[in-house]
């Protein structure tokens, strides 16, 4: 049963006298034969085919004419490169008594990209007689993070081991490779960063090259470019304490890795040189530095900017760029308020860095809680490039056991103002820098199925489409999902799709009720530890509970423009699902549905509970229609879960009665 493995690319039979029509259409294709990605856009189109519609196409580099599905490439064409290399249109014409469909794309990407579009129209059993589709990604570098490591051990990943097997990377496992691009290539990623941000320096070995060399050529054809995560000591010798590896030792033999240094400079240079003589098209560096323990400039007294600046010179000359985290936990750092901390180092840097560093800002301030307010220096860089990073494990939101749907939330934040510019459009519309683009700390494994839970396939999903364009409507990205991985009735596809898309407020009614961060505990981030948190995170009392980000508290609220910091100043204007994050609120203080403060989060703390009984509920009801597998397994998580809210829940309820003798 390999129901899961195959994910959205599952290519079930299609039933249907509309789609049966094209069987013709579909059984002679031609694809021009100067297309470096031929090869894998045959090969999809032969397992889609002949799995949709039993048929076998023939497929022509010649012959146009009686080829009735064309896959063109023309690089000339000036509407097509309006588009770019990874834009395309999908056209019918009618041709005497038959039916044309055109892919048509200035680039081979494009064709790829349309390709899988047209799979999926007849997936969804959309109408093929009129298509007339003109598809170009908003973003430049649609991106996913793996937080593996090289031992195959995933940081914070809940659904298995790394993909990425170093150590043993045989036939079998570059074809999990292979189906992992095929995936990829559908939603439309384009870049992969392969290892942990807490980079192990290891992975810059050559050894080590040689074999993402291998995993890199397995991407190519997809369209999908390699970055690495540096280990900003790597100059330094290896550490003698295997423990502390990534935070003291390097893979050089240099006394220091302060980027000032020409010896420094000299050792990227040459690595750099090695990486691109193994992967031409290597993408570029991912850098966490100065940040909870790893090493950066500032051990040598120099700034992000200096650090920065000096890979990116070296990459410049090679199209590399220089991906930077503005995620700053530093040990150094006085301020008391953590938040503040990421926007305070970064904002006066503006226009300081090259052209090819971007800065990598995580969602919120905090730490991909499952509710925070959107981070302050979206809209407050107007020179420097800016990726956006989501997560797409579910670290703080239930692992792999909760079904939270995460494309509502990202949407809740792409959607957020500040300086009048929608966050979709920061990291979208080229103003004054080159560069756009977003990234997802994946949630892939070797989990059978690849994520653990069989509904978080649909993060992964919705990440990829929402990352070719945000202002994409969820419903649509969502139906696409359940009708390609589940062959349910309509009305079993709409149960889950509002299931699907209110699950992520009633987590959030649980583990961040009102905007309260952080309640699980410090280690694994999934039971509940309130006292632990108390004071660090937010404060309770037998007064209240919260935490004060407005003038008269940490100040956190003045990072925001002008319109938002009155609003979350003010009490009575702050939206309610962040009403705790910034403010020290009255048990009794009524919230606008007239119930108090506490009431409220009793009253969530049920409905979140009862939202996990309506699931179950609705799952059984889908039982005929699903394959057992797969029904089996949601049905398990699913009683997992029940028992781990229910558990978080007396928890919670029972920590807030100690307050309120
Ligand atoms: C969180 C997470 C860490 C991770 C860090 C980061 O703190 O718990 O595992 O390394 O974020 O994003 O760098």
């Amino acid at each position: 049963n390999e129901n899961g493995y195959k994910l959205w690319l599952r290519y079930a039979p299609v039933a249907g006298k509309k789609i049966q029509e094209h069987e013709e259409t579909l059984s002679n294709i031609f694809i021009s034969s100067h297309v470096s990605t031929a090869g894998v856009i045959a090969e999809e189109l032969k397992k889609g085919l002949s799995g949709m519609l039993g048929i076998t196409p023939a497929i022509h580099q010649s012959k146009k004419d009686r080829s009735y599905l064309r896959i063109v490439k023309q690089p000339g064409s000036e509407h097509l490169k309006n588009l770019g290399k990874e834009g395309y249109t999908i056209k019918t014409i009618q041709q005497k008594n038959n039916k044309i469909i055109f892919i048509k794309s200035a680039g081979d990407a494009g064709l790829v990209y349309g390709t899988f579009h047209l799979l999926r129209l007849i997936q969804t059993q959309q109408p093929l007689h009129n298509i007339h589709i003109t598809e170009k990604p908003q973003i430049i570098f649609r991106m996913l993070n793996h937080w593996d490591n090289l031992d195959g051990s995933v940081e914070r990943g809940y659904s298995g081991a790394s993909i990425f097997t170093w150590n043993d990377l045989t036939k079998d496992n570059l074809q999990r490779i292979k189906d992992y691009a095929r995936a990829n290539a559908s939603i439309g990623i384009n870049a992969v960063v392969l290892n942990n941000v807490n980079a192990d320096p290891r992975i810059l070995r050559n050894d080590y090259l040689q074999k993402i060399a291998r995993v890199a050529d397995v991407l190519r054809p997809y369209n999908i470019r390699i970055f690495l995560s540096a280990n900003y000591a790597s100059p330094l010798p290896p550490s003698s304490t295997p423990d502390v590896i990534k935070k003291q030792g390097g893979i050089g033999n240099l006394a220091t890795a302060d980027p000032l240094n020409e010896q420094v400079q000299q050792w990227w240079k040459q690595k750099v040189d090695e990486i691109y003589r193994l992967i031409p098209d290597f993408g570029g560096f991912l850098v966490k530095a100065n940040s909870e323990g790893m090493p950066g400039p500032q051990d040598y007294g120099r700034s992000h900017v200096e650090g920065a600046n000096m890979l990116a010179r070296i990459l410049q000359p090679h199209n590399g760029i220089l991906i930077w985290r503005a995620f700053v936990y530093a040990h150094n750092n006085k301020e008391p308020d953590r938040v503040k901390q990421s926007y305070a180092e970064f904002q006066p840097l503006d226009g300081q860095f090259d052209q090819n560093v971007i800065l990598q800002v995580k969602n919120g301030p905090l730490d991909f809680q499952p509710l925070e307010p959107p981070h302050p220096l979206f809209g407050a860089l107007e020179k420097t490039n800016l990726f956006a990073e989501l997560q797409i494990t579910q670290e703080y939101l239930g692992h792999s056991t909760y079904l939270v749907y995460l494309a509502p939330m990202w949407k809740d934040f792409l959607n957020f103002e500040n300086h009048q510019q929608k966050i979709a459009h920061i990291i979208s519309k080229k103003k004054t820098v080159r560069i756009t683009g977003i990234a997802g700390v994946a949630n892939i494994g070797d989990d059978e199925n690849w994520t653990g839970h069989h509904f978080a396939q649909a993060n992964w999903y919705a990440y990829g489409r929402i990352a070719w364009n945000p202002d994409l409507l969820i419903d649509s990205i969502t139906n696409d999902w359940l009708k390609m991985t589940f062959s349910l009735d309509p009305s079993g596809n709409k149960k889950l799709l509002n299931i699907m898309n209110s699950s992520w407020m009633h987590f959030a009614d649980l583990q961040t009720p009102i905007g309260l961060p952080v309640t699980t505990d410090p280690g694994m981030h999934y039971y509940p530890a309130l006292k632990q948190r108390t004071n660090m995170y937010w404060k309770i009392n037998a007064k209240g509970i919260g935490y004060d980000r407005t003038a008269s508290g940490s100040g956190y609220a003045s990072q925001y423009d002008a319109v938002n910091e009155r609003l979350f100043n003010n009490i009575q204007t702050c939206p309610e699902k962040y009403l705790l994050f910034f403010h020290f609120v009255d048990w009794n203080y009524r919230l606008q549905n007239g119930k108090t403060l506490l009431e409220n989060l009793l009253q969530g703390f049920q409905q979140s509970i009862n939202s996990i009984d309506r699931l179950k509920f609705t799952w059984h009801s889908l039982k005929d229609q699903v394959d057992e597998q797969r029904y089996k397994e949601v049905q398990q998580k699913i009683d997992l879960q029940k028992k781990d809210a229910l558990e978080f829940k007396y928890y919670f309820v029972g920590f807030l009665h100690t307050f309120l003798q």
